[in-house]
């Protein structure tokens, strides 16, 4: 197909278009009516208060629209299925959240938080607009608001004040700051407030923060505070406090968020204002309220997920599928899961397998292999599904004939076939509105399980892509199959060279020549391409009373792709009960990923779905984990991959991970080395790249072999604190990935720090996010109240100082991480894979805090059942030189302890006693001058098991 079939209308944005209306000059507002108040709210209706601006005739606030005419779909509300009504919580208190609301000088709402007459939503003096595909309301904000989330997109750790935050799903590879996979409508404001000398309450400005040189700011690529920064507190303690919010638009439709100094302006291009807000007053607080209330605490994953995922676009066979596991293996480098993706497909057909490079029977024997390493097999499903050439019965694709059958594909307005096109050549999409489609689907996986035994699935193009504009395979599907719009092995592409970043830099001469020939090569490709459409001429389509144009809406949102229809399925297409696919588009990913867990629930009933989605909506963290999409090998992708993890975070799907040294583009030892480390504390740890890249799997270069089993060491020893962490989050809602912000709320100056994190409230990383240095700047949090941070290597206490970066050493090979005094954290030696891990001995590190404090938890469980017959919970206690553990449950771990590492002992030790024996010189290392003491060789003591019953542990003098 040409290129010319994926190029679509020529549009301008609004938000860039000078000429645009703007709806807050011309649009009259509302005023209200029948005002009715209960104890449980309030209705009223609202009608327009002046000549209308458009064709507006109605409108609805925070619950539904009223008079839904049936021939008008303008107003399609989100139904209870597809992304539920966030439910109150009857056992939490009273809100602290006020609603108001004044018709002057037109309808205009607020939410004020009760306990400080804190506002934090107000229309005040702007006006509602309630159009036919145009919605429009305004909130103030504060000066230097705090805004994080409003997803899916590549951008700093926090939202800048000038930003057009489109949200469209869309198969765009991470472009910064335009919208890609998902759609996320939630954001979370966090205001910084100090108490004056006269005792008042006050907002904390970015300006006075600047001016006592504790200003946050964009932290690429040197990180930390502001390197002469004081924390701002007086004598012991932090002179600030913080209270976080949340808000949600439950609205399927593209939208467009808008920020700029003072406010935001949300718009959408359909739909309802059914907005949510949550009281916080922390971010965990906000984040468990807004789980909670859609029923969407993160899944439970199974414990071998945890362990590190190889992958590639391009790896042709079994054998070398075969070859890159054993190379793993022979490098010590752990390997726990071993990806494919479209290369196994029969001509990129779902549910297939290559009959010449992945045979049937080779899979027998590939699979015998890796499961009796206890390795796994994940298989890249994709959303669309081939249509044969109805002239070529040897075309035939049963995949698609059930589907067919069963009335399970997405149909034109006029119910022929929607045709689209993707990597098989002309393709039809899964109608999961369908009365079938979710059962067909299920049984497609079912069955397709018997031939190939994955151990869970990876969803990609469910935005949902399509590579052509409209039903572009209408009439055309005789020509099926086509030929992929990628170069096949043995093919010569079009291929620029693609040269690490860091290339010219250490190979000048080689970049200068390599350069001069990917610039001839450009210009020749450049030569043959589709011209780009002229950019005279938009098409602007104007409003039509009770007409709605989807394809054309009038408000041109800054989709990435521009046109709704371009690499996508076009906004017309039509699902089985009448709805169109722009009511819709948004949720397909979510959709994908609800059939393929029932799949997954139906091919290994009563176990946990193992599932990584590409396109996501509010909600799907209860189904899957997600990757951050096609990035690039260059350093910069690496520094956004941890605030793209934490926006996840907020959106509850902390199964997250990006493609670790690079998806687009060749990367390098040193960028691989470090990504191959920072990713190894991210809960999805996948290294993947596309197929013109070079290899990159950690064993290509010494350097990014030892690099990476540095750090695979500490992830595995800290499975056990992960896989807690998963289960808090499965059951609170609480985060895995961290901001530093979010557990040290009283530090304004980190409200913006994205260099660095916390893998939950006990482990900070501080990666090097740039080429050539040796060193890396960071901070560490909460020194300011007294928090203590120890090195994970030496187990030494750090000298740090509040506010101000220090600068601490990286050389190539290591990445710093530190522990946080005050935690017990739970660990295991480390195994090969994740089952030999969960078979090893126990550890435990003690951290503690300046007043000689500790505490942590672990919970254990079969690691892979939803239901458990027994689990266990184990509590850990440390102060005054003793440690307790208590434990809960009956599941029978019998994993002995080998060793206790308690760090901070500067007081000396008395007798070292384990249970009431004295433990001796074989067991016992104590290095006065760090404060670390060693116990080791515990293992005969605790032979039963390190959790049978409760036990004590004490040094102290
Ligand atoms: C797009 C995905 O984002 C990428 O990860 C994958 O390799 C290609 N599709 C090919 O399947």
């Amino acid at each position: 197909m040409p290129a010319s079939v994926d190029v679509g209308a020529d549009l301008l944005p609004n938000v860039n278009d000078p000429a645009a209306i703007d709806a807050q000059t011309v649009c009259p507002g509302y005023k209200a009516s029948q005002v009715k108040e209960s104890d449980k709210g309030l209705t009223a209706i609202l009608t327009l208060a002046g000549a209308p601006c458009n064709v507006a005739n109605r409108l609805a606030i925070n619950i539904s629209p009223a008079n839904i005419d049936a021939s008008n779909s303008s107003w399609y509300t989100v139904p209870e299925e597809l992304i539920p009504r966030p439910k109150i919580d009857s056992t939490a208190g009273d809100i602290d959240l006020e609603f108001d609301w004044d018709d002057e000088p037109s309808f205009w709402f607020s939410v004020t938080r009760h306990s400080t007459g804190d506002v934090i939503f107000s229309s005040e003096n702007t006006r509602l607009v309630y159009e036919d595909q145009f919605i429009e309301f305004v909130s103030h904000l504060p000066e230097d608001y705090h805004l994080y989330g409003l997803g899916e997109r590549i951008h700093g750790f926090q939202l800048n004040r000038n930003l057009s935050a489109t949200i469209y799903a869309a198969d765009a590879g991470d472009p910064i700051d335009g919208n890609i996979y998902g759609s996320q409508p939630f954001y979370l404001e966090t205001r910084y407030f100090e108490t004056d000398k006269e005792g008042q309450r006050k907002l904390v400005r970015k300006t006075e923060l600047d001016e006592r040189g504790l200003g946050s700011r964009h932290q690429y690529p040197n990180g930390g505070y502001p390197t002469n920064g004081s924390t701002g507190g007086a004598s012991g303690g932090s002179a600030y406090e913080s209270q976080s919010h949340g808000v949600f638009l439950r609205n399927l439709h593209g939208q467009e968020p808008k920020l700029s100094s003072d406010r935001i302006t949300w718009r959408t291009i359909g739909g309802s204002i059914d907005l949510f807000f949550y009281d916080g007053p922390t971010q965990p607080e906000v984040t468990k309220q807004y789980l909670k209330s859609l029923d969407a605490l993160p899944a439970l994953q199974q414990y071998w997920a945890f362990g590190y995922h190889q992958c590639r676009w391009g790896y042709h066979n079994w054998t070398e599928l075969r070859e890159i596991v054993d190379t793993f293996k022979a490098f010590d480098i752990p390997l726990e899961t071993i990806w494919t993706d479209i290369d196994y497909m029969d001509q990129y057909r779902d549910f297939t397998l290559d009959p010449i490079s992945f045979p049937k029977s080779g899979a027998k024997e590939f699979f015998g292999y890796i499961h009796s390493k206890n390795q796994h097999f994940i298989p890249i499903v994709d959303s669309a599904i081939y249509i044969p050439n109805p002239q070529n019965a040897s075309d035939a694709y049963d995949t698609y004939t059930r589907g067919n059958d069963s009335g399970s594909f997405m149909a034109n307005p006029d119910g022929s076939q929607y045709i689209g096109a993707v990597w098989p050549g002309y393709t039809v999409f899964p109608d999961w509105l369908s009365a079938n489609g979710q059962a067909w689907w299920v049984k497609e996986l079912v069955e397709w399980y018997k031939e190939v035994p994955f151990s869970g699935i990876w969803i990609d193009m469910s935005e949902v892509s399509s590579f052509c504009v409209g039903s572009c395979g209408t009439g055309n599907v005789s020509l099926n199959p086509v030929h992929p719009p990628f170069s096949l092995p043995g093919e010569v592409g079009n291929r620029i060279y693609d040269f690490p970043e860091g290339f010219n830099v250490t190979n000048a001469t080689e970049a200068a020549s390599a350069s001069s020939a990917s610039s001839s090569q450009a210009s020749q490709i450049s030569a043959t391409a589709v011209p780009p459409p002229s950019t005279t001429s938009y098409l602007k389509s104007t409003p039509t009373p009770g007409a709605r144009n989807v394809n054309h809406p009038p408000y041109v949102i800054n989709n990435i792709q521009g046109d709704l229809s371009v690499h996508a399925v076009s906004p017309n297409a039509t699902h089985a009960n009448g709805v169109q696919e722009y009511d819709v588009h948004n949720v397909f990913g979510h959709q994908i990923l609800n059939a393929t867990y029932e799949g997954l629930l139906s091919v290994f009933p009563g176990k946990r779905p193992f599932i990584i989605g590409r396109s996501t909506a509010t909600g799907s963290g209860k189904w899957a984990g997600h990757w951050g999409g096609d990035n690039a090998s260059k350093w910069y992708y690496m520094y956004f991959s941890i605030s793209q993890a934490l926006s996840f975070s907020l959106y509850g799907i902390p199964m997250f991970g990006v493609d670790t040294c690079g998806f687009n583009g060749n990367t390098d030892y040193e960028l691989c080395s470090r990504w191959m480390q920072l990713s190894a504390f991210f809960p999805f740890y996948r290294n993947h790249n596309t197929l013109s890249a070079l290899s990159q799997e950690p064993f290509r270069w010494a350097s990014v072999a030892s690099a990476s089993k540095t750090a695979m060491n500490i992830r595995y020893s800290l499975l056990p604190y992960i896989y807690t962490l998963f289960y808090e989050a499965h059951t609170t809602g609480s985060t895995v990935m961290r901001a530093l912000a979010w557990e040290f709320p009283n530090e304004p100056q980190l409200a913006d720090v994205g260099t660095q994190f916390l893998l939950g409230p006990n482990i900070l990383v501080t990666p090097v996010l740039e080429p050539q240095v040796e060193t890396v700047n960071g901070v560490f949090p909460g020194v300011v109240d007294g928090t203590t941070w120890y090195d994970w290597y030496t187990g030494e206490k750090v000298n740090a100082q509040a506010g101000v970066n220090t600068s601490i050493a990286s050389p190539l090979g290591h990445i710093p991480v530190h522990l946080r005094g005050g935690s017990v954290i739970p660990i295991q030696e480390p195994g090969y894979t994740t089952t030999e891990s969960r078979a090893n001995p126990w550890g435990l590190i003690v951290a503690l805090s300046d007043g000689g404090k500790a505490s942590g938890c672990l919970y254990v469980d079969d690691g892979e059942s939803i239901e458990q017959e027994a689990t266990l919970e184990v509590a850990f206690i440390a102060e005054d030189g003793e440690l307790k553990v208590e434990v809960k449950g009956e599941y029978n771990d019998t994993n002995a302890l080998s060793n206790v590492t308690i760090l901070g002992v500067f007081a000396g030790i008395g007798d070292v006693e384990l249970n009431g024996k004295t433990l001796d010189g074989g067991n016992v290392a104590y290095d006065e001058a760090t404060g670390v003491l060693k116990l080791s060789n515990l293992n005969e003591l605790t032979e039963g098991g390190a959790w049978q019953g409760a036990w004590s542990l004490s040094w102290g003098k």
